[in-house]
């Protein structure tokens, strides 16, 4: 038998993108007749109960809004057998008979762990980080790219004109997909992740050669996870007079803003729209994702259990061309 109702969340940081995903949950949803439910703050709504019908009205005007109009939160009871029972006992209460779960990889954990209790349940990949295995990118990434590249020109003027060095600290957790991309489009002297660390001594050289072949100012981007930090590099750069005076700007959650770019509206929508497709086909436990040009899918074990890394060819790109 056909399901009747559905529900969808957004759950783990906030990315870009989130709303349109939504917007496609519900209108693709509805457009088969079946009703839709939002579930507020995500599996913290979920275990008090926290949902509401979503018509396609609902999700007018929210295309080009950043954030989720759903909210979303991080639930560490939903972590625990107990609270996962308690979470299907729920969705069962309120006659939900599958779920989209749009999110990052503790979101699609939660996912999991729904499906193998016999709920279906679709993951699509929403996280400005870019480290969720088995997609080409996620939901919210694009936008986050152009956000870092606003600030590096920023930066880049004030830089110039006081012939200084600015380190950039941008978020990404443990995966340094953001300041390596980052770094190559904005032109930085050099990038640090924690997939590839650098010494100390050699980003000295780097900034200390470009002060002598005559730039005008320096750029360095550094992600968030990466060792040595943010404030260990300035100190050692303040403390061996590289030529460059030193500044450090850490652009916090101010990445994870902003109305979403065309490619992250374009994104989500299509995911929105073949998560819901899959689910009301009688999918479950897998994450729709971007693969090559297509939108195709791999298990939610294997999107959860793996993770993904900044290419090293970006890495080996940052350093040729700075
Ligand atoms: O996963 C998205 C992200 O913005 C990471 O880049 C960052 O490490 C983390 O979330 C910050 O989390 P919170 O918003 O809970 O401070």
């Amino acid at each position: 038998m056909t399901m009747q109702r559905i529900a969808v969340m957004t759950s783990g940081g906030d990315a870009p993108g989130m709303n349109a995903a939504i917007r496609a949950v519900v209108r693709t949803a509805t457009a088969q007749n079946v009703e839709v439910y939002g579930i507020r703050q995500a599996y913290s709504g979920l275990l008090s109960g926290d949902l509401e019908r979503m018509t396609s009205r609902d999700v007018s005007g929210i295309i080009q809004r950043g954030g989720t109009v759903l909210q979303t939160a991080r639930n560490l009871e939903f972590k625990t057998p107990q609270g996962q029972k308690r979470g299907l006992r729920r969705l069962n209460e309120h006659g939900i008979e599958g779920m989209v779960v749009i999110g990052g990889d503790g979101s699609l954990r939660g996912a999991l762990s729904l499906h193998k209790m016999g709920f279906p349940v679709i993951g699509v990949p929403g996280s400005i980080d870019n480290d969720i295995w088995g997609t080409n990118t996620s939901i919210g990434v694009d936008t986050a790219l152009n956000t870092i590249l606003d600030a590096v020109d920023k930066l880049r003027d004030t830089a110039s004109s006081h012939e200084r060095c600015f380190l950039l600290e941008v978020m990404g957790r443990n995966c340094g997909y953001l300041a390596t991309v980052g770094g190559i489009l904005g032109g930085a002297e050099f990038v640090m992740v924690p997939e590839y660390p650098t010494t100390l001594e050699e980003i000295g050289k780097v900034l200390e050669h470009a002060y002598m072949v005559g730039k005008s100012h320096a750029m360095g981007i550094i992600a968030e996870g990466a060792t040595p930090t943010t404030n260990e590099i300035a100190d050692y750069l303040k403390s061996h007079e590289i030529g460059f005076e030193v500044r450090v700007t850490v652009l916090g959650h101010v990445v994870r803003g902003g109305s979403p770019s065309a490619f992250d509206r374009l994104l989500a929508t299509r995911l929105g729209v073949a998560a819901t497709q899959r689910l009301l086909a009688g999918e479950s436990g897998v994450m729709v994702g971007l693969h090559g040009r297509d939108i195709g899918v791999v298990s939610l074990e294997d999107a959860t259990s793996k993770q993904r890394a900044v290419a090293e060819e970006y890495v080996h790109i940052a350093s040729l061309l700075s």
